[in-house]
């Protein structure tokens, strides 16, 4: 039987890329957004993937939608908890607007999205759930106090949810890209980005098919034993 994934914030960046290949490998996927509709809609007519926009960050938007699709599909067998966004500023200049915001779309977004999908998945004995994280909560990053406590929270959020969800066929693993070529990086300004390249190892950005390849093992029927795994793709920027 077809399996479902649902990849939040799939239509752009690397959630896009996440969202091809799960195509590819015959998934039925289901691509969130949250705001740009213009994206959105020419992502599902390139790829005839299907797209639906609600704000992950908002916990009875999460319901209604994933409610609908449950109306549609017996099961969510895939949940890639992608969504994120950057309010970068170092914490003296930052304000509680930008801390809450970020912590709202990276970390409860995943509260929301996961614990919305979890009882199905306990009750068919199957799931795969991956967090997308990022160098950033692994190291750190000047001017990312806020996005980087999203980022680690995610890794110890993905180990708990893998020792509860181990014995009714659940995994849950993190994978962490570096800076991969996408509009959120290019938004960086252009001085600091080149500074940042100098200091990867690669000496390049990451490619976001680098990161869907990585995510298409970890859901497929034979990464059942890996579980409770945090995965770098960063170009050697951090080795942990
Ligand atoms: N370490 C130490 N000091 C630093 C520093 C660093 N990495 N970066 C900047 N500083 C210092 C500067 O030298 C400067 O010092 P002086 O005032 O003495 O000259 C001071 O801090 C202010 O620097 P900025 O002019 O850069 O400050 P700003 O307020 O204009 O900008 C910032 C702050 C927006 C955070 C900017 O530094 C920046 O964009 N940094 C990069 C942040 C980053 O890597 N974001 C990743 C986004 S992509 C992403 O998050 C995806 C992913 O998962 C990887």
């Amino acid at each position: 039987m077809t399996k479902i994934a649902l990849v939040t914030g799939g239509t752009r960046g690397i959630g896009a890329s996440i969202s091809q290949k799960l195509k590819s490998s015959n998934f039925k996927v289901i691509a969130n957004y949250a705001s740009n509709d213009e994206a959105a809609k020419s992502f599902s007519e390139e790829f005839g993937i299907e797209v639906m926009k609600w704000d992950v960050s908002d916990h009875n938007d999460c319901k209604e939608f994933i409610d609908k699709i449950y109306e549609q599909h017996t099961s969510i067998d895939v949940l890639v908890n992608n969504a994120g966004i950057t309010r970068d500023a170092p914490l003296h200049k930052m304000n509680l607007e930008n801390w809450q915001k970020v912590i709202d779309v990276n970390l409860n977004s995943v509260f929301n999205m996961t614990s919305l999908v979890i009882n199905k998945m306990r009750e068919n004995n199957f799931g795969r759930i991956i967090h997308i994280s990022s160098v950033n909560g692994q190291k750190g990053q000047f001017g990312q106090t806020n996005y980087a406590a999203t980022k680690s929270a995610l890794i110890g959020f993905s180990k708990s949810l893998a020792l509860e969800g181990a014995i009714k066929g659940i995994t849950s693993n993190v994978i962490c890209p570096g800076y991969i070529n996408t509009e959120m990086v290019s938004a960086i300004r252009e001085d600091i980005l080149k500074s940042i390249i100098d200091t990867i190892p690669n000496k390049r950005l990451g490619e976001a098919e680098e990161v869907a390849e990585m995510v298409d093992y970890l859901v497929s029927e034979k990464a059942s034993y890996v579980n409770g795994s945090t995965f770098s793709i960063n170009g050697g920027l951090w080795m942990d």
